[in-house]
């Protein structure tokens, strides 16, 4: 296993360290964390039977754009019934009640997420291993190392300080740990999932900028683009447009970021007349407008000095 360091220290829901801020993840240093600090016993339980999960969920689905992503009926109860066979530790359950009571707009993407990479599992034309099974057994986890970045960094509506950039990045590595940490083996598509969802083909992205290349993570990948891009966020006043997102997501492919099977997989869900995602053509055509005020990705130096204009 490569080395990963962490920058912030780690901790659970319930405050308790453990691992400091400086810690290299091995296999032997996550064991020894769980000698010193052993994770609670527990039983794995229902996804869908928690609270107001199925409820949240099946309103998502039946609301634009992915009313029509879901439109087959096949589909829906497909997912649907995958979900319910979710069976995830209380690690998960508590971060998504965390996210369900400070920062809403996670919750829906942890399950949406979930959801939308079983469904283009289901479509995905690959020569697969057990894809749905290791989604499955991940649960809605990928941004769970988010319960160690602050609040007031996730709800931020202006641009991140180069810090907070840094903070809120490092929920992979966090939640790599955490849930290596509480499964024992950092293997396990969970962990992998966390760590690596922001990692891209071409090695732009992060932690470790490596050539992503594992379908589980790039199905997550996409998900996670997609979602994000159409669902509200405080740093900016709208969300992208369907066909804008579906656009951004092209570029991505086309830069070699995002894995362009997984796109037209998703893109074929996205058509009306629900082509076969092999026979699905990816235009390149630009009708989308992006939201002017799209603060994602700008990063201010909080070391530069404020010019007089600025301070106004
Ligand atoms: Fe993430
Ligand atoms: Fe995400």
């Amino acid at each position: 296993m490569k080395t990963l360091k962490l920058h912030y220290p780690v901790h659970t829901l319930n405050g308790k360290e453990i691992f400091a801020a400086g810690s290299v993840l091995t296999h032997e240093t996550i064991q020894e964390a769980r000698k010193t600090y052993p994770p609670t016993p527990a039983t794995a339980q229902s996804l869908l039977k928690h609270r107001s999960v199925l409820n949240d969920l099946q309103d998502m689905i039946g609301q634009p754009p992915y009313n029509t992503v879901y439109s087959n009926k096949e589909d829906r109860s497909a997912v649907l019934t995958l979900m319910e066979r979710s069976q995830v530790q209380p690690v998960v359950l508590d971060s998504l009640d965390y996210f369900h009571r400070y920062d809403i707009n996670t919750y829906r993407h942890a399950l949406m997420v979930f959801a939308l990479s079983l469904l283009l599992t289901r479509h995905l034309t690959l020569p697969r291993r057990d894809l749905e099974q290791e989604i499955l057994s991940a649960g809605p986890t990928h941004d769970i190392g988010k319960t160690c970045v602050p609040i007031a960094i996730l709800r931020k509506s202006t641009p991140l300080t180069v810090n907070e950039r840094r903070h809120l990045e490092h929920h992979t590595a966090a939640g790599f740990a955490l849930l290596a940490w509480d499964n024992g083996d950092p293997h396990a598509p969970a962990p992998q999932i966390a760590r690596d969802h922001h990692e891209r083909s071409n090695g732009t992205g992060y932690p470790e900028g490596k050539r992503l290349n594992n379908i589980l993570v790039e199905i997550i990948a996409a998900c996670d683009i997609y979602d994000a891009l159409i669902s509200p966020r405080p740093y900016r006043s709208s969300s992208f447009d369907n066909r804008t997102a579906l656009e951004e997501l092209t570029d991505l492919a086309q830069k070699n970021c995002l894995n362009s099977k997984v796109l037209q997989t998703l893109i074929a869900l996205n058509r009306c007349n629900r082509p076969r995602v092999d026979d699905c053509v990816i235009s390149l055509e630009k009708r989308g407008t992006p939201p002017a005020d799209n603060n994602y990705g700008i990063t201010i130096d909080e070391t530069a000095p404020v010019s007089p204009l600025q301070k106004k």
